[in-house]
């Protein structure tokens, strides 16, 4: 009875050996050369994620990253384009002026807040409160 199961024994085994030493061998062959092109690679991989994980990421969510234009064309211009719900329109010169009169901390922060029918931030819920900003700078400056 031990007989077969040492057979099978030394078969498996030495399947699995010739499996590990010939797969051994095929990575012995082509380490040394994996090895040069890791380190001729590794730089470009590297600047990849950083500009991934730590360049994008800070101008995604600190401000200062997206122009005003770029903003209100994405989050704005659905509304503001139109004048839905009363909303004052871009490049009418007249009701931006209206909105002035409070004062230009007020429109901001009326903005960025949300007031009446306007949403807070427009709905641009990752835009910094300079972000919102610049956007309402974009609007004022092509109203007047
Ligand atoms: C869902 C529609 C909608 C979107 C999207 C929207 N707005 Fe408005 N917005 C309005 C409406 C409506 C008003 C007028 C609210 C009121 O005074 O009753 C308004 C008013 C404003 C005002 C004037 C605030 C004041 O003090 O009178 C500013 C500035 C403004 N929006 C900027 C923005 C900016 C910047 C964005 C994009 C980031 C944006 N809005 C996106 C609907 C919208």
């Amino acid at each position: 009875m031990s007989r077969p199961n040492l057979v099978l024994v030394f078969v498996v085994t030495s399947l699995l050996l010739w499996g590990c030493s010939s797969s051994d061998e095929g990575l012995t062959l082509t380490a040394s050369q994996e090895q040069q092109i890791a380190e001729r690679i590794a730089p470009a991989g590297h600047s990849v994620m950083e500009g991934q994980v730590v360049v994008a990421s800070p101008a995604m969510s600190s401000g200062a990253g997206r122009a005003g234009d770029d903003i209100y064309n994405t989050s704005c211009m659905a509304c503001h384009n139109s004048g839905v719900a009363g909303a004052p329109m871009y490049g009418d010169v007249s009701a931006w002026a209206t909105r002035l009169e409070q004062g230009i901390e007020t429109v901001y922060a009326n903005a960025i807040n949300g007031i009446r029918a306007m949403p807070a931030r427009g709905t641009c819920m990752t835009c910094s409160d300079d972000e919102v900003k610049s956007a309402i700078d974009y609007i004022l400056d092509n109203s007047k």
